[in-house]
């Protein structure tokens, strides 16, 4: 089967082209540029709407507000999308417009996309034209937080706390004031308190709005960990919190839910698909650790994830 990346040549493309060309039945056939006006440079061919029709899916590695007007090309073209940026992610088209500060570029397209947090929505996705590839941010949130919520392990009315931090490549190739060499080395900042774009996301998601989520920069490349601080009901324990994690992931080959006092590192996860979580009682609080690799279980991976699942492939092909 053929691919084609559009934006192939940014931190999440690269890393598709990566995934594809070790992947047995998928091809990456037309690793495009993303804008218009972008030449073709390398292997990279120029973008090419014309030609999208030629593959059994597009992954969309572009920014929010350009990847929706594509995405629309390339179903017209009869093509299956990925699109990695947030345009589909979230339902409610006035939520897109406060967050993302325009008015929605395909709000009739809202409906057809589905949310792909593969191993909570695999049925949908399975069955989908057009996936909404979630945030890297939300997928280390939610992978722990969802089945525990699930169980009704969490004190109704208590604050969900939310500690992330990513490295550096979660931010794209294009460097700002705020991510160049200078400002990130040797140092750690939170950014974007009380109204990061992610937290909408996560709030949807998760369907409660009790989360507070803050961000922080980290002086590395690759990775994020977050940090959940989560006051249990009367009763509840790590050991109970693990157990609901350990049997909703059982079968999940990308999914590692730690042993008692131990909790996982970046490097655990750099360069694989896996979302690790560790389990912890800290005061009487649950404190559940989760780190991921934001370029491969935050992007790329979970996408490939999603467009074996459309494509009727094996859901772990390449990503092993
Ligand atoms: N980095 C992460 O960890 C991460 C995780 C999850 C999701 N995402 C999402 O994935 C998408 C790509 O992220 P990235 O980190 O790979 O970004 P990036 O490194 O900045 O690359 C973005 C690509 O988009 C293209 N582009 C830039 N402006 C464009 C425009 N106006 N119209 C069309 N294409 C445009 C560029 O292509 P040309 O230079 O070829 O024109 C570039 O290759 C974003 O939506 C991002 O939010 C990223």
């Amino acid at each position: 089967m053929k691919a084609a990346i559009v934006g192939a040549g940014g931190y999440a493309g690269q890393e598709l082209q990566t995934l594809l060309a070790r992947h047995p039945s998928l091809d990456c056939a037309l690793p495009m540029r993303g804008r218009a006006q972008s030449p073709a440079e390398g292997h990279l061919l120029a973008l090419d709407l014309e030609r999208l029709g030629e593959v059994d899916l597009v992954f969309l590695c572009t920014p929010h507000g350009a990847a929706a007007p594509l995405a629309r090309v390339a179903l017209e073209a009869g093509a299956k999308v990925v699109d990695l940026s947030a345009d589909f992610r979230l339902k409610d088209p006035a939520v897109y417009e406060a967050t993302y500060g325009a008015p929605h570029p395909a709000p009739d397209l809202l409906d057809v996309a589905v949310y792909g947090l593969t191993e909570h929505n695999r049925r949908e996705v399975s069955s989908a034209r057009l996936v909404a590839n979630p945030g890297c941010y939300p997928t280390s949130v939610l992978m722990p937080l969802l089945p525990l919520l699930e169980a009704g392990l969490l004190e109704a009315e208590a604050p969900i706390i939310a500690d992330a931090k990513s490295g550096v490549s979660g931010a794209g190739a294009g460097a700002n004031a705020t991510t160049h060499f200078g400002n990130v080395h040797d140092n750690l900042r939170a950014y974007g308190i009380g109204d990061h774009r992610h937290t909408p996301e996560i709030w949807q998601a998760a369907g409660t709005d009790r989360i507070v989520f803050v961000p922080h920069l980290l002086p590395c490349f690759r990775g994020i960990l977050t940090t959940l601080y989560l006051t249990p009901r009367t009763g509840i324990g790590p050991a109970r919190a693990r157990e609901v994690l350990q049997v909703a992931y059982a079968e999940e080959p990308f999914v590692e839910v730690l042993p008692p006092d131990t909790s996982p590192t970046l490097h655990d996860v750099q360069h694989t698909n896996q979302s690790a979580i560790g389990v912890h009682d800290a005061y009487g609080q649950l404190v559940v650790v989760s780190t991921l690799d934001n370029l491969v279980k935050g992007a790329a991976g979970q996408a490939l994830q999603n467009a074996n699942l459309m494509l009727g492939l094996e859901e772990g092909l390449g990503l092993a």
